[in-house]
């Protein structure tokens, strides 16, 4: 028997044109000059998210500043360089525009700012002592949940290794899912993270900190991806499937950001460290294999998983239905594009020791559903390669 807490956002919007109240939130919240966290190419495009987001900052009567050097995989020096504009503006809040790198920046520049020291120093859980500025994230692909969970995932890029600063201090306070601004992103992100998403929803469901308010989350969010990802992948601008795409992350980001993780992550993160590799597209190489490992720690719930895929599971043992859990994040990642192995994306063998044994420290190892050790780790780099 054991308790559980559960931590979101305390406002949250979505669905199509959500977007357009932004300005007036700012108001209620009292931000009288955000600094925009984002990156160029969003901040270029004609009637894109930054573009939407301003026009409603405009119409509301809110002065903001803009630190347009968010990169994918955001390192210590992106959060640095937007604490600089952050203080020369003389700002007194943040809104991060895109996707989970906007968001972890802004949640960086946030911590940078109300924290001494290095931020590496606070790599950890519950490290923060003091009150973030008011963040609000606008959220622009369907994947990381970042714009609703306590996580901050930051490069290092001395030590080549992310680290994650996970704290309640973190959450936004208010996010915004508008289907409406992701119908531009490209079919090759749309699947990198979409399976993020599903990685979220899986790994939540079947983790050691699963519980029954999570579940439900990870359920639904596990049936939209199944599908869902396909048709937007397909055609951006299929707007249903954007739309369904947008709850889903949003679901599976409540679900993990308290039932938390397991090894794709753990994984992921040194991949992304190591080589930069879209955290997408790692969780996606790596989750059939992982969750194959991990099948015997809960049978019952990967035939469930089985299922919400659309498999057809009828007269097989509870096992052989597991299985087909794997079968069907594997077709799913094939069907959208993923490439199949560590080796095409560049990944070097002699790098699997190194990486395992961090992945083993890293925070979301410990609610994976198996408990592995360090050659086992090795094992599944080298199933996945
Ligand atoms: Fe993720």
């Amino acid at each position: 028997m054991r308790y559980y807490d559960f931590l979101m956002d305390s406002v949250n919007f979505f669905g199509p044109g959500c977007v357009d109240v932004l300005g007036e939130r700012c108001k209620i919240l009292k931000m009288k000059r955000p600094l925009i966290v984002t990156d160029t190419f969003l901040e270029g495009m004609k009637e894109g998210p930054v573009e939407k987001c301003l026009d409603s900052l405009k119409k509301a009567g809110i002065e903001y500043a803009i630190y347009n050097g968010v990169e994918p995989n955001p390192k210590i020096k992106n959060c640095y360089d937007g604490l600089e504009v952050y203080k020369n503006e003389k700002c007194d809040s943040i809104i991060t525009i895109g996707g989970g790198s906007a968001h972890d920046n802004g949640k960086g520049i946030g911590i940078a700012a109300t924290h001494k020291g290095d931020l590496t120093s606070y790599a950890g859980i519950e490290t923060l002592e003091n009150a973030l500025p008011p963040i609000i994230s606008v959220n622009t692909t369907a994947g990381t949940g970042s714009e609703v969970t306590r996580h901050c995932v930051l490069t290092n890029s001395e030590t080549k290794l992310k680290f994650v600063i996970v704290s309640w201090r973190n959450v936004p306070s208010v996010s915004f899912n508008d289907p409406l601004l992701m119908l531009n992103v490209p079919a090759g992100l749309t699947a990198a993270t979409g399976m993020d998403a599903l990685t979220h929803a899986i790994e939540s469901y079947v983790s050691v900190d699963a519980n029954p308010v999570c579940d439900a989350m990870a359920i639904q969010a596990i049936r939209l991806i199944a599908t869902n990802l396909r048709p937007a992948v397909a055609n951006g601008k299929n707007e249903k499937a954007r739309e369904n795409m947008a709850y889903a992350s949003l679901l599976a980001g409540m679900a993990f950001n308290n039932a938390n993780l397991g090894y794709v992550h753990a994984m992921a993160h040194q991949l992304g460290g190591q080589y930069d590799m879209p955290h997408g597209v790692a969780n996606a190489i790596l989750l059939p294999t992982v969750e194959e490992y991990n099948l015997g720690s809960n049978p019952e719930k990967f035939a469930n998983i089985a299922e919400f895929m659309g498999e057809n599971i009828k007269d097989l043992s509870v096992m052989d239905a597991a299985h087909k859990a794997v079968d069907a994040m594997r077709n799913l990642a094939t069907d959208v594009g993923i490439p199949k192995t560590l080796k095409e994306m560049g990944v070097k063998e002699e790098d699997f020791e190194l990486m395992a044994g961090n992945a083993l420290r890293d925070g979301n190892a410990f609610s994976n559903p198996r408990v592995g050790k360090e050659k086992d780790i090795i094992e599944l780099f080298r199933k996945a390669f």
